[in-house]
């Protein structure tokens, strides 16, 4: 019986998420499919409904519904409750569980590309406030990180995710940030800018002290302006591509019974896809 499973958004067309499911369904020779279904949040429930019935083993959830899932599952994983969404669903003795793989995939990404990097991040420097941050900062403080500095264009919004790790993140003013990258020793760009067709992420680097982790997690270039300067400075870049790769990783297992790996031709087959900007 072919296994399908789904990835829900809205838009969804840009999703490279079929690339990644396809390439591991082919890879280990499994009958299943991967389908781009575009829901937008007022139909979730009615899509919900389809999976309990039988439609789909399970999938994933994309913007904007990965909050809107979470009150339709049976079983919210404490990762997806902590986050307030679930990207992860799968189908298990008639109950539907949601689980939320973004900084499962944001460390991945970080333990593969510079193993042991979290002895040497005692001060992290996290730029922007929204889902994203929510996922690394969860991921940071889960691997002990001791000291986590959050900046964000709107100071109120950081205020608010701060208050979710009390004791832990600090806010500090965006004006600010040019000094606070001399103290960092890692730095996770979360907000949308330097992704192509935004406006760039207008940061001062100078301070960059060589060995500094710089993560952007946008993609789309690859190496974003971000990256670009902090590796002209010594820094050591890590983009964004392969978050999006190990966060699928948990799923493909849920769904189809074997853990799949990252490996270098998967990576390839989606880079083929990036746009050169
Ligand atoms: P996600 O869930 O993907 O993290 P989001 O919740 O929309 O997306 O958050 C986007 C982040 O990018 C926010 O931190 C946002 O800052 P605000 O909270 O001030 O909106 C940030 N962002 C987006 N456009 C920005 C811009 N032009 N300048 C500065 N920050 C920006």
């Amino acid at each position: 019986m072919t296994r399908r499973c789904f990835i829900i958004g809205h838009p969804v067309a840009h999703s490279r998420s079929p690339l990644i499911h396809g390439h591991w369904l082919a890879e280990h020779g499994l009958a299943g499919s991967y389908e781009r279904v575009d829901v937008p949040p007022a139909e979730a429930a009615a899509f919900i409904a389809r999976l309990r019935a039988g439609e789909f083993v399970g999938g994933n959830v994309t913007v904007p519904n990965k909050e809107v899932v979470l009150p339709l599952l049976d079983e919210a994983s404490q990762t997806a409750q902590a986050m307030g969404a679930a990207n992860t669903l799968w189908m298990d003795g008639g109950k539907l569980h949601g689980d939320n793989t973004d900084a499962y995939g944001f460390l991945a990404h970080l333990d593969a590309c510079v193993p042991g990097w979290a002895r040497r991040s005692g001060t992290a420097l996290i730029l922007g406030a929204g889902g994203a941050a929510r996922a690394v900062i969860h991921g940071l403080v889960e691997r002990g990180i001791g000291r986590i500095l959050l900046v964000n264009r709107s100071a109120e919004r950081a205020v608010e995710l701060a208050a979710s790790f009390p004791g832990t993140v600090e806010t500090r003013p965006w004006q600010g940030v040019a000094r606070l990258v001399a103290e960092s020793d890692l730095i996770v760009n979360t907000t949308s800018l330097g992704m192509h067709g935004q406006p760039p992420l207008e940061i001062d680097l100078s301070a960059l002290r060589p060995g500094t982790i710089v993560d952007d997690i946008v993609y789309v270039p690859l190496e974003t302006p971000l990256l670009a300067e902090a590796r002209r400075r010594g820094g050591v870049p890590v983009d964004g591509l392969g978050m999006l790769l190990h966060q699928a990783v948990p799923g493909f297992e849920r769904w189809f019974g074997v853990r799949p790996q990252v490996t270098a031709e998967l990576r390839a087959k989606l880079e083929v896809d990036i746009p050169r900007v």
